[in-house]
């Protein structure tokens, strides 16, 4: 892993969101009780400025951040986010509800330390309506996957994912409510791993505990 890390500090996670923010507080929630240890959410970036999470960051004392587009380069919008996540020293990105693909300046900028969660059991319903597209081909069972992001659409390699059963009823809302509540469970447990696994390597691997 190519991640820097430094063990004598908490992890600093940065989030990033384009609307209603429940994974994000999710997150948020888990770092306050314990649930991802050593570690802080020290901002939350949206590109949208309507972004209803950026006021449940602004409730926890998250410092929030908006960083649209506005007439750029897909490139230049991503330089001006990680820029600011640098700045922070941010370990770890999380994206959460994040409506954007990440350009490769992003990817190779944070290689192997952004995190995504998607609502599929990932091969299965990659990109947009995760959960209308697990209705369209009549599965049974969905669910949702925490995942490495790469330069692949939501192809990068899983790290956790849970099962959650399609009910003859359900409507995409119904569906995506019960995947939801998976979700919340899923991506702090996830984030909690990496984590560790991050501070392991860095503490077995180096003298000054960084790699
Ligand atoms: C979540 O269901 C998340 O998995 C999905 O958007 C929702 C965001 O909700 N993400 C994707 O579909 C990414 N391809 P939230 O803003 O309440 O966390």
């Amino acid at each position: 892993m190519t991640s820097v890390v430094n063990t004598a500090r908490r992890a600093r996670l940065g989030i990033l969101i384009s609307g209603r923010g429940s994974n994000m507080v999710a997150l948020a929630d888990a770092v306050h009780g314990g649930r991802i240890p050593n570690a802080e959410v020290s901002v939350v970036v949206s590109d949208q400025a309507n972004a209803a999470g950026l006021a449940k960051a602004k409730e926890r004392g998250i410092e929030t951040l908006v960083i649209e587009r506005r007439g750029r380069t897909h490139e230049e919008h991503d330089q001006e986010i990680v820029e600011a996540l640098r700045a922070r020293k941010i370990d770890l990105v999380c994206l959460a509800g994040y409506m954007r693909i990440l350009s490769r300046g992003f990817i190779d900028a944070y290689r192997g330390r952004v995190l995504n969660i998607h609502p599929s059991l990932l091969p299965s319903f990659p990109g947009l309506d995760a959960q209308k597209q697990a209705l369209e081909h009549g599965v049974k069972w969905t669910g949702c996957t925490v995942h490495f992001v790469d330069e692949t659409l939501d192809g990068g390699p899983i790290i956790l994912q849970r099962v959650v059963p399609v009910h003859p009823d359900d409507t995409v809302e119904s569906l995506a409510a019960r995947i939801l509540e998976e979700e919340h469970q899923l991506y702090p447990e996830a984030v909690a791993l990496v984590l560790e696994n991050i501070l392991e390597l860095s503490a077995a691997t180096t003298d000054d505990r960084r790699v």
